[in-house]
């Protein structure tokens, strides 16, 4: 077996554009084959030509809106069945700066659909076909705005925070199986995303604005590091280390039982 059959093949959930176009490029250079899903069929066979005449990779175009679930089963089917592939890259996704207050709740749904139910029955189903294989990589795509509840995106930014408890979370569980998960973190990246939202990319200041190459380039890097958590804008890796060492050290005193004293509950006498 040489060294591209090796790789298996990657299914990639919004490929027509950005980061996923770009991992797309990417992996076909790696020699993995790929299953490329999105809604826009035109822009998925076009990105499919280019790969395949360029790299020689097989390139299969899947048309799915992963707000519908019949479209969502069959993604979930082909990762439970298809023997080559052997990464996930949970990647579509779409944003929503409102107001809470004043967001529809359909449009607040339809986000929820899209960045949770459906990346987390795609990450249920990998995790089953890759398990049973034993092998497999998860990589879920999702955001520093996650991180940070002042960042005025209340439920863009919440289904972002679910994100990295589920791969972090996952990766636990999956631990010995080989099977691993990466969560890839991107700070602003310069893509459709910010038009599409309706903020509009000339409203993002260009200093904190990263490349999508870039951002690939380096979530990649993470992931052949071994890392869980990739933050691709971080200097200091450590930093991320002291959060996780701050959560730790929350752990031993998170379930007692008795409320804590600045509550001022009265607390029985021991019988
Ligand atoms: N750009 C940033 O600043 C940034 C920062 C942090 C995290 N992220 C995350 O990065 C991921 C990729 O976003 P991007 O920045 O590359 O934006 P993008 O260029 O707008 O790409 C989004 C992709 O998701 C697909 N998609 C959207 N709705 C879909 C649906 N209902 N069904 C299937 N596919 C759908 C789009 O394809 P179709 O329209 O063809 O369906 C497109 O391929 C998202 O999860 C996003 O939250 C982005």
């Amino acid at each position: 077996m040489n060294d591209r059959t090796s790789q298996g093949a990657a299914l990639i959930t919004g490929a027509s554009s950005g980061i996923g176009a770009v991992y797309a490029d990417r992996l076909a250079r790696r020699g993995y084959d790929l299953v490329l899903a999105a809604r826009d069929e035109g822009r998925l066979q076009a990105l499919a030509t280019k790969l395949r005449a360029e790299t020689g990779v097989k390139v299969e175009v899947a048309r799915a809106d992963l707000t519908v679930r019949d479209d969502v089963r069959r993604l979930e089917a082909r990762l439970r069945d298809d023997t080559d592939l052997t990464l996930l890259i949970n990647n579509a996704g779409a944003a929503l700066f409102e107001p809470f207050a004043v967001a529809e709740a359909d449009s607040l749904e339809n986000l929820i659909q899209l960045n949770v139910t459906a990346v987390t029955r795609l990450a249920n189903a990998a995790a089953a076909g890759f398990v049973q294989r034993g092998r497999g990589k998860i990589v879920n795509i999702g955001s520093i705005v996650g991180l940070m509840p002042q960042f005025k995106s209340t439920v863009y930014g919440a289904t972002k925070a679910y994100v990295l408890y589920l791969s972090e979370s996952l990766a636990d569980e999956l631990a010995g199986s080989g099977v691993t998960v990466q969560a890839v973190l991107p700070g602003a990246t310069r893509t459709e995303i910010w038009d599409r939202s309706g903020r509009g990319i000339e409203n993002v200041p260009s200093e904190i604005l990263m490349h999508v190459d870039e951002l690939v380039d380096a979530a990649l890097a993470g992931l052949d590091q071994g890392e869980l958590v990739t933050i691709p804008s971080l200097p200091d890796a450590a930093d991320w280390g002291a959060v996780d060492a701050a959560r730790a050290k929350l752990q031993p005193n998170l379930s007692r039982p008795h409320p804590a004293a600045r509550y001022g509950v009265k607390v029985p006498e021991p019988a």
